[in-house]
């Protein structure tokens, strides 16, 4: 055998390595594709960021150089296509609105859906309109277009921010897919008050949790690049306080200090300006005597100033012309001018912009520079969008059919449900349920109810298209389990025709009729287990849908106390949009299970818990209390100089409830237990500028794996301004196997312990932290360290 030479053989060698390491980098980015097929992440250099920048810098100039005051003006126009959502009905008929659109005097349009309509309204700007300049199309797509998510209150009881991300990139796939360039979501208001309608639209009670999942929702919206077919221009709203409306009604007026503005309502907003979300949405309250939407501190000062962010403000419906209502301006003109001062760039639906600008401007009451500052702000958006390269670009009606609802969708749609549900209650582990159960009663008027888990904000949901609990059960039981379903109770009286829109006909609720729970609890008497759906219709929670009582309407409360009389292995699923008063079905039910409204796929997810598929892992993003008289209830609250003590029940508390919640904020069981020790910090003392590190011991101590979110919280115990009793500033979410104990790292820096001090900036002020890290707001495991000057 010929034998090889040497530098053959290290020629080979080179090239095999060579060979290998082209083979290991190839698999690589191609795993990272497949991560995230849909948006490859660009790296850039600062540089080449600047240099984009400029460039379209320069090609809005190049537009704004064009336009004449009526299309500057026309930019910052915004008319809704369909019938009238979330507001009285728009004054102007559509004549008007079509007159406009074909003057190129309309910038945007909302609620005008389908590739068809889209094509369609876009083709009128192109063909008649001078200058061509694109519409951008918005529409409320607040958890889902088609395919549905859990309303965000409970998706972001998952505390899982990748799948928060995935859901909110679906639902802007599909809008995309059909159309549409911008959702005016997330809604990123801190809301402690479960009469609101619309704390079903948020990430609950906490600032530092609605600034973690508002990020997710903006990432998963927006991708790394608004030209992506697949992305659509994220909003964050309601700047700001919307959440804290006086007494829980909507719309009301909002008492905040200065100081609580800026550390409790304003950093989930900040830290949507740092993700780069394209838009702001304005709200509908007044803050301290000034209307959120005229907001000069707020909008200019603030987000455009300080924080330098660089995109655009949409006014909330009308809420320009609606200053006059306040009493905060004369008449229209004065509200456009107290408006655009402020900095407000877009009039949805006011009218006010398209007849007052002109006038101001010549009476020197705005300036052409706020103006030619608000256009070039859209029209950035419009060029990121790459509406002024092919206008019809997300008009696609092949994308249309085949990349909506499809069952990929579904199916994280039934992931994201399943780690939304949190098990509030598991008496003598009546959960998960034996696969070789006998009988199960589906009871209750929720219980095949296909509709009410769609939630509120449904965008193109199909009318009855959930899965309900119902049709999850059967789908999962074994086939010798009997199942018996009596409905019970109907919850509500129909006052519109099904599928019909319910927004603004009021609910009826049944207190009468009582002739099915005879039946009800026959099906109870026979089954091993009764599985009992109550809580709220979809039609509850929402915009404009305040309650002052969070009980049970209706003969809910009736059926439960009479199918439990007869069988006591009651589960209760909730199905609701907002914190609930739960103190009858926790003293009679052994076992309850927090399922909101939880989408498409609702009955399946549901299942999937039932049956122990899926270990429950979520955690409640907002306190329930023990009755609707502790409301606002959060856990971060403020000490008080006489702070609650059971044995002065005088102190800061009440005479007939308990202060704290019943299921307080963090809060969620699992299957197994899981045991926290060994807490502990790198250091005991830093300096103001300092960071330190906290670790704990969480394990696994059940027989079954389960995920844990593992939750810091800190209290600085001394400030120039009083600080809440406990603060969250880290979680984590991890899995972990029977037995296996796992090692949590957090990072404690500036950011995290900083706050917004006496000086009107943002500080770390020396003095004594304590920290506490556990599996809900209402942990013990606690340690402490120093800051020094
Ligand atoms: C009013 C709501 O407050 C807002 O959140 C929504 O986006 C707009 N209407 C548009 O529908």
């Amino acid at each position: 055998m010929r034998r090889l030479s040497p530098s053959f053989f290290y020629k080979f060698v080179i090239l095999f390595f060579i060979g290998i390491i082209i083979l290991v980098v190839s698999n690589t980015l191609r795993a990272q594709e497949k991560q995230n097929p849909d948006q490859q992440l660009q790296y850039k250099s600062d540089h080449s960021a600047d240099i984009e920048n400029t460039i379209l810098n320069e090609k809005v100039d190049s537009v704004l150089a064009l336009m004449k005051i009526n299309e500057k003006i026309g930019q910052l126009v915004q008319y809704s296509g369909g019938w009238d959502v979330t507001g009285p009905s728009s004054s102007k008929g559509d004549q008007h609105k079509l007159d406009k659109l074909k003057k190129g005097e309309v910038g945007s349009m909302l609620n005008v859906t389908s590739v068809a309509s889209i094509r369609e309204t876009q083709r009128i700007v192109m063909e008649h309109s001078r200058l061509k300049i694109p519409l951008i199309f918005a529409y409320d797509v607040i958890h889902g277009y088609k395919t549905i998510f859990p309303i965000p209150l409970g998706e972001s009881a998952s505390w899982d921010l990748d799948m928060i991300g995935q859901s909110a990139y679906i639902a802007a796939k599909e809008s995309a897919a059909s159309g549409l360039n911008w959702t005016f979501a997330p809604m990123i208001d801190v809301s402690r008050d479960a009469r609101w309608g619309r704390v079903m639209e948020g990430a609950g009670e906490d600032t530092f949790l609605n600034a973690e999942i508002g990020v997710a929702r903006i990432k998963g919206f927006q991708g790394n690049n608004l030209a992506n077919v697949n992305t659509i221009a994220a909003c964050a709203k309601h700047f700001a306080g919307y959440g804290f409306g006086e007494a829980g009604r909507d719309y009301n007026t909002v008492h905040i200090g200065e100081y609580e503005l800026h550390n409790t309502i304003l950093p989930p907003f900040k830290a949507a300006a740092d993700a780069g979300v394209a838009t702001f949405m304005n709200s509908f309250n007044d803050i301290d005597g000034i209307p959120a939407t005229g907001h000069k501190v707020l909008q200019r000062d603030v987000l455009k100033g300080k924080w330098n962010w660089d995109g655009f403000i949409v006014s909330d419906w009308g809420s320009i012309g609606e200053m006059v209502a306040h009493g905060y301006a004369l008449d229209k003109e004065h509200a456009a001018e107290i408006a655009m001062n402020a900095g407000s760039d877009m009039d949805m639906e006011s009218y006010a912009y398209e007849a007052a600008l002109e006038t101001l401007l010549d009476e020197n009451k705005v300036t052409i520079a706020q103006i030619d500052d608000a256009v070039k702000r859209v029209l950035k958006l419009k060029f990121e969008l790459g509406l002024f390269d092919d206008p019809y670009r997300y008009c696609d009606e092949e994308r249309e059919r085949t990349q909506v609802y499809t069952p990929e969708h579904l199916y994280v749609s039934r992931n994201v449900a399943k780690k939304s549900i949190v098990l509030l209650k598991n008496e003598n582990e009546l959960l998960p349920l034996s696969k070789t159960i006998n009988s199960i009663a589906v009871i209750g008027p929720l219980a095949d109810d296909k509709n009410s888990p769609l939630g509120n904000w449904r965008a193109k949901a199909e009318y009855n298209s959930a899965i309900s609990l119902l049709e999850g059960v059967k789908a999962s039981a074994d086939k010798n389990t009997t199942i018996y379903y009596e409905k019970g109770i109907d919850l509500t009286i129909p006052t519109v025709e099904p599928g019909q829109n319910q927004f603004l006909h009021p609910l009826q609720f049944n207190t009468t009729d009582r002739s099915g729970i005879e039946k009800a609890v026959k099906a109870a008497k026979k089954a091993d287990v009764v599985l009992l759906a109550i809580g709220e219709d979809a039609y509850q929670t929402g915009e404009g849908r305040s309650q002052t009582d969070i009980g049970f309407k209706g003969l809910q409360i009736e059926l439960l106390e009479a199918v439990q009389a007869v069988n006591p292995n009651v589960v209760v699923v909730l199905m609701n949009g907002r914190p609930m008063d739960l103190s009858r079905p926790t003293e009679l039910a052994p076992a309850i299970l927090e399922c909101w409204h939880l989408g498409s796929q609702s009955g399946y997810a549901i299942a999937d818990v039932l049956f122990g598929r899926y270990n429950p892992s979520g955690k409640l993003p907002v306190s329930f209390p023990h009755n609707v008289g502790q409301e606002p209830l959060y856990y971060n609250q403020k000490n008080t100089g006489r702070p609650y003590n059971p044995k002065h029940v005088t102190f800061s508390g009440y005479r007939d409830a308990p202060k704290t919640a019943l299921y307080p904020f963090g809060f969620g069981l699992s299957y197994t237990t899981f045991e926290y020790s060994n807490l502990k910090t790198s250091k005991t003392e830093i300096n103001t500028d300092g960071s330190l590190l906290v670790t704990v011991d969480v394990k696994n101590t059940g027989d079954v794996m389960g995920e844990e979110v593992v939750q810091l919280y800190i209290r600085d115990l001394v400030g120039s301004l009083t600080r809440p009793i406990k603060e969250l500033k880290g979680f984590q979410k991890i899995q972990l196997e029977p037995g296996e104990t796992k090692t949590v790292t957090f990072l404690l820096d500036k950011e995290r312990l900083q706050f917004y001090t006496i000086n009107k900036t943002w500080e770390v002020e020396p003095g004594q932290f304590n920290i506490w890290v556990g599996g809900s707001s209402e942990a013990s495991l606690k340690t402490s360290f120093t800051v020094v000057e």
